[in-house]
């Protein structure tokens, strides 16, 4: 089998799928060659030497589309670009499947097999190839980092000879992976943390990272079986916006990560809600590329309303880009070396098993999710 491994195209993402650390798990494995699309570690500060060291081969993009029957992607190809690969052959990655439905049924119509990397089942033997956590996490400490920039105080309380500077508060909305690792991170920098979900489960985690959950009674809201948060009601949203206000009143950074799998964020802060916080106070949209949970957020712009700093940022995670293609590059690989088999040099698309069945979205020239059909 020749792998074959993607830049990606966005020069805002400096992320790449393969690693120095993680790469020998597939290089080592019997009838596999590795080929890279040159350049690829140029965000990581790794060089095309470093991973012709590592036994891979260095090819053009156009190489790599044309010559390797399995490739490695951080973003979905262009339909242009799935008339270069041969038949038969599969595409692996960041495949964006909720917004770029067109290039990946360009892909399936061209008969080639299609695996979402978004679609891991969240289940225990999966997690390491769940690149959403992988990345959502880094995304959340970077957000916290990003935002403190933004902001004209120190986040910790400092008794100095100068007189006592209070902590920032910091209200994290969402708490997810990112959210928990916003939580973590401003916990660190010495922040007082408040945070909000609709999962009340998560109280406890918020409780035992040492931030303070806000209670808002929302009525029936619950998540779905992988875990995810379920839509709002138009009326539970504004029961929402309006008593979640009076903690952005009190707060010096807002971070958001308010997501529901599939559908557009939802809007969870609005004009009058940033009308009433301080001049000089931060909000953080990380849902900006996604829609966004705040009203005005613009991917990576500062917006400015009364004095609100409302940010946002494209590829947070890539802002660690080592560590997270670090991440990106071993989930990907754990999903290779689980399923590829040493005997017949090809990877077995078993779909009874749980993680075939979710992530590969088509093979053989069918859809196998009903939500491509
Ligand atoms: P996500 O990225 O889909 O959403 C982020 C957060 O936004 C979620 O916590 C969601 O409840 C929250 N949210 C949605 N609408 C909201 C609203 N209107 N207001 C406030 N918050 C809102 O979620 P993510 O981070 O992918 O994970 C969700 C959960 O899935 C995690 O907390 C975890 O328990 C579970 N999980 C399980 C894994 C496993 O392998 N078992 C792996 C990763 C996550």
């Amino acid at each position: 089998m020749h792998i074959a491994a993607l830049k990606s195209p966005d020069s805002r993402d400096h992320r790449s799928v393969i690693h120095p650390d993680t790469v020998k798990k597939i290089t080592e494995l019997s009838g596999v060659t590795v080929s890279f699309e040159s350049g690829i570690g140029n965000g990581i500060n790794v060089s095309d030497q470093t991973f012709i060291e590592l036994g891979l081969n260095a090819i053009s993009r156009d190489e790599c589309l044309s010559q390797a029957n399995f490739i490695i992607t951080p973003s979905p190809l262009t339909i242009d670009e799935s008339n270069k690969i041969q038949s038969g052959s599969t595409v692996l990655g960041m495949l964006n499947p909720f917004h770029a439905v067109d290039e990946l049924k360009a892909l399936n119509q061209s008969k080639i097999n299609v695996v979402s990397m978004e679609f891991i089942p969240r289940i225990t033997r999966a997690q390491k190839m769940d690149v959403l956590s992988s990345q959502a996490n880094l995304a959340g400490y970077a957000a916290v980092l990003e935002a403190a920039q933004h902001l004209s105080s120190a986040l910790p309380m400092m008794m100095t000879a100068a007189g006592t500077l209070k902590p920032a508060r910091v209200f994290v909305i969402g708490v997810g992976v990112a959210g928990l690792q916003a939580i973590a991170t401003a916990k660190r920098l010495g922040a007082r943390v408040e945070a909000f979900d609709t999962r009340d489960v998560v109280e406890e985690q918020v409780k035992s990272l040492g931030a303070k959950f806000v209670k808002i009674d929302l009525g029936d809201t619950g998540q779905t079986d992988q875990g995810y948060a379920k839509e709002l009601t138009p009326e539970q949203i504004a029961k929402q916006k309006d008593l979640q206000s009076q903690v952005c009143e009190r707060s010096d950074i807002v971070i958001t990560t308010a997501q529901i799998f599939g559908r557009p964020a939802p809007k969870i802060i609005d004009e009058s809600t940033i009308k009433k916080m301080k001049p000089g106070s931060v909000i953080l949209d990380m849902a900006v590329e996604t829609g966004g949970n705040v009203e005005g957020s613009i991917v990576d712009e500062v917006v400015s309303i009364n004095g609100v700093k409302v940010v946002g940022v494209s590829y947070l995670a890539s802002r660690v880009s080592s560590h997270a293609s670090f991440a990106l590059s071993n989930n990907i690989i754990n999903w290779v070396a689980d399923f590829y088999n040493e005997e017949t040099a090809q990877i077995d698309f078993d779909f009874e098993d749980e993680v075939i069945q979710s992530s590969v979205l088509a093979y053989e020239g069918k859809i196998m999710n009903e939500r491509f059909a």
